[in-house]
């Protein structure tokens, strides 16, 4: 009979069979997929994987912070952990087409990925996430953009390598019960989905530090107060964008000239097509008056109300 239990046992067979005593790499983004493969591979083979985090400096606050502890403190997995945040806002410096955004934080992490895979020796396997809708939907938009970042599809002719693949028969919730059953804590199971270029697609334009570090805050804020509220359970995607032009405020009886925090909250079944959760203004009002208190360069909050379509989930 089915169940979780003897599906991860006879997984966990299955890899050390395939794999013997020889190592596996892994790209450890921190989301749903990759921990939950990377749990099972721990678990069937130990530190004969080799965990890479790479950290674009477009995550979310103290998201990569968090997959340390979690797989390597916790867990005690063999993490390799890549501070690439220079890098990537180096390369993205100035750059404000969202394609051309997305093509350099794509092509950076397969190169940054790459450099670390060249650094180790004996490696013939490299785990991935890859899920059954990864399979059956090929074709469709979504499971493409999910492609183009998380599979290292991407890496050179001479660096081949042999793929394990331990979940590709589970939708996205066995996933997630697969996820518990391995021990992994619940908001690293639970998360809401989070494009693979980051907080990058929400620093609208050209990214600066200044307002990257606005998105990151604000996000932070957001979700907070969406958990306080018990809507982080409910609601599918919630974010902020700070887009690139300011408008004119007053604070301290003084003109002042800053940016704008975007707040979306929506709903949807397959991310093809979405609806708006219609946030309660009590909680709407805590985040404004919390962001407007604590996110610096900041005097404006607002809360989009478009579906999709016309407009995508993500503003870039
Ligand atoms: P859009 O903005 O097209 O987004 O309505 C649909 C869903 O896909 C997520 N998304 C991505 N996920 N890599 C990902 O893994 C990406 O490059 C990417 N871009 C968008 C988005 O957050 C939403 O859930």
């Amino acid at each position: 009979n089915w169940n979780m239990k003897n599906f991860i046992e006879d997984q966990v067979e299955l890899v050390r069979r395939q794999v013997g005593d020889r190592k596996v790499l892994l790209a450890l983004s921190g989301g749903v997929d990759s921990s939950v493969v990377a749990a099972l591979l721990l678990k069937a083979i130990g530190r004969q994987l080799v965990c890479v985090h790479v950290n674009h400096g477009l995550m979310r606050k103290n998201e990569s912070e968090s997959v340390v502890e979690v797989f390597r403190n916790q867990l005690n997995a063999n993490l390799i952990y890549v501070d690439a945040t220079e890098r990537f806002l180096g390369k993205l410096e100035n750059v404000a087409d969202p394609e051309e955004k997305r093509k350099i934080i794509g092509g950076e992490f397969i190169r940054v990925f790459e450099e670390e895979a060249r650094k180790l020796e004996g490696v013939d396997f490299l785990g991935q996430g890859t899920i059954y809708p990864d399979i059956i939907e090929s074709g469709t938009k979504t499971a493409k953009m999910v492609k183009s970042h998380h599979n290292v599809g991407g890496l050179p002719e001479d660096l081949k390598f042999e793929l394990v693949e331990p979940l590709k028969q589970l939708f996205k919730d066995e996933v997630r019960a697969c996820g518990v059953e391995l021990g992994l804590p619940a908001n690293m199971v639970y998360r809401q989905p989070f494009p693979g270029p980051g907080l990058g697609v929400r620093c609208l334009g050209a990214i600066t530090r200044e307002r990257l570090e606005a998105v990151r805050e604000s996000d932070a804020i957001l979700r907070e107060e969406f958990e306080k509220a018990g809507l982080d359970k409910k609601v599918w995607q919630y974010f902020t964008v700070v887009p690139d032009f300011k408008s004119v405020g007053v604070k301290n009886n003084a003109r002042c000239f800053e940016y704008m925090v975007i707040l979306r909250a929506i709903n949807t079944i397959d991310a093809m097509s979405a609806t708006i959760e219609l946030v309660d203004y009590q909680v709407l009002q805590k985040i404004t008056d919390r962001i407007l208190k604590e996110v610096e360069h900041v005097n404006r909050v607002c809360f989009d109300l478009s579906p999709k379509p016309p407009a995508t989930i993500e503003f870039e």
